[in-house]
């Protein structure tokens, strides 16, 4: 089959490779009808993780079962599903808990813990930027579409990883009706965190980012736009909240954060939100940190340290949760917002490409180049 490989910084082709089968009785062999290019990819492409050369990206997939191992029950050929991007065994001490983004199965548990489809750091599992996938545990993992998969292709989608994960930034910042949120980062993550606080009743949602384009779509969704090489998000955010500093923050932009001369400042985007949410605040951090960053901008980054405001956020009383989302707790129920229109998420889609076209994607994207905010590609286009 075709499938996009990581051979090195900047250096990703779509290349003939084995078709992934059956390997264990609970797998399932899924083909490809879309599958997405994630900022999450882009850490990888850039060389900033250990990701090892030959490995196949795309862990936001989405596609038609062909084939099933003999102990699969539930999950039939013919089934459309979404594949969440974390890779978990549903039995496990963790994933009796929900915690299927910390799986100890699908990883060298006790080193590391949680699995993911194309990704450094968890486990062997091959990404789907391809067009076939192997998926494991499959009965557990899948989650199955209504009749209108392929006519919603776009918008169910995003139910493998950026829709739950921006759902979850708002719950881990314990976001309620009513309440106001600062988001920090306007890229895919940024902006379903913004479509879920909308979901949610959120009274004020702030967005803040500096690519126009990008805040347009989140204003487009009834947010404010806040453009931080204009004006200083912290001020304008307890200008807009009489003093007071937003109830909730999400951070949706991760280590590699930037100023908009484009130096990195992994710290830059907590310490805005420690300063910019109020006392007893919840702050959900959704953005990838890692423990280490040889290609960090200074000492501090290279060991994976932040300096965190921790006095102020002491003082302050907040709140913060972080980590990989555990798409399982939320896919169905996001899905069915989609299937009964209440939330459309290929509103941020701006390219649907063949996948032979990736290498090319990745590239614009990566430069975060005006108008391409998300890329889907379609291993059915060539
Ligand atoms: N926790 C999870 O489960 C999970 C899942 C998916 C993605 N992620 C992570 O979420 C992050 C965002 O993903 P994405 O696809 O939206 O990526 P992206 O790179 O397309 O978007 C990041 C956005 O942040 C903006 N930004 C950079 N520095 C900023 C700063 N200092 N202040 C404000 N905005 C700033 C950029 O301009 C960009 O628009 C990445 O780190 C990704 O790896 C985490
Ligand atoms: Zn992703
Ligand atoms: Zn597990």
């Amino acid at each position: 089959m075709k499938a996009l490989v990581y051979h090195g910084p900047r250096d990703v082709s779509v290349d003939e490779v084995p078709d992934p089968r059956i390997e264990t009785p609970r797998d399932a062999i899924v083909k490809i009808i879309t599958t997405n290019i994630c900022g999450s990819d882009l850490h990888m492409y850039e060389g900033r993780t250990d990701m090892e050369p030959g490995r196949i990206l795309g862990h936001e997939n989405f596609g038609e079962v062909i084939e099933t191992g003999d102990a699969v029950e539930r999950i039939q050929v013919g089934d459309i599903v979404s594949v969440p991007f974390n890779v978990a065994c549903g039995t496990c001490k963790n994933c009796n808990a929900g915690l299927t983004n910390y799986c100890i199965r699908a990883n060298d548990y006790p080193r590391l813990a949680g699995g993911a489809y194309g990704f450094a750091d968890m486990g062997p599992w091959e990404g789907g930027q391809a067009e076939f996938l192997r998926v494991p545990w499959a009965d557990f993992n899948c989650c199955k579409m209504p009749e209108d998969g392929r006519e919603k292709q776009n918008d169910y989608v995003m139910c493998a990883d950026i829709f739950p994960t921006g759902y979850h930034a708002t719950e881990m910042a314990g976001l309620r009706p009513g309440e106001s949120v600062v988001i920090m980062g306007a890229g895919p993550v940024g902006l379903m965190a913004a479509l879920s606080a909308v979901v949610k009743n959120a009274s004020k949602i702030m967005v803040v980012d500096r690519h126009p384009d990008r805040l347009a779509l989140a204003e487009q969704i009834g947010a404010i736009p806040i453009d931080d090489s204009k004006v200083s998000p912290v001020e304008r955010v307890l200008e807009l909240t009489g003093g007071e500093g937003a109830d909730r923050g999400c951070e949706c932009v991760g280590y590699q954060a930037h100023d908009p001369q484009g130096h990195e400042h992994p710290d830059d985007t907590l310490n805005k939100l420690v300063e910019s949410v109020r006392f007893t605040g919840g702050i959900g951090v959704v953005g990838v940190f890692i423990p280490e960053d040889p290609g960090g901008p200074d000492d501090l980054a290279k060991q994976g340290r932040v300096p965190l405001e921790y006095g102020l956020h002491w003082f302050k009383g907040q709140t913060i949760g972080s980590g990989q989302c555990p798409v399982k707790r939320y896919d169905r129920y996001l899905r069915n917002l989609i299937h009964t229109g209440k939330a459309e998420p290929s509103y941020i889609l701006s390219h649907e490409l063949p996948l032979r076209e990736a290498p090319d994607a990745y590239a614009h994207f990566d430069k975060r180049e005006p108008g391409w905010t998300k890329v889907t590609l379609k291993p059915g286009l060539g």
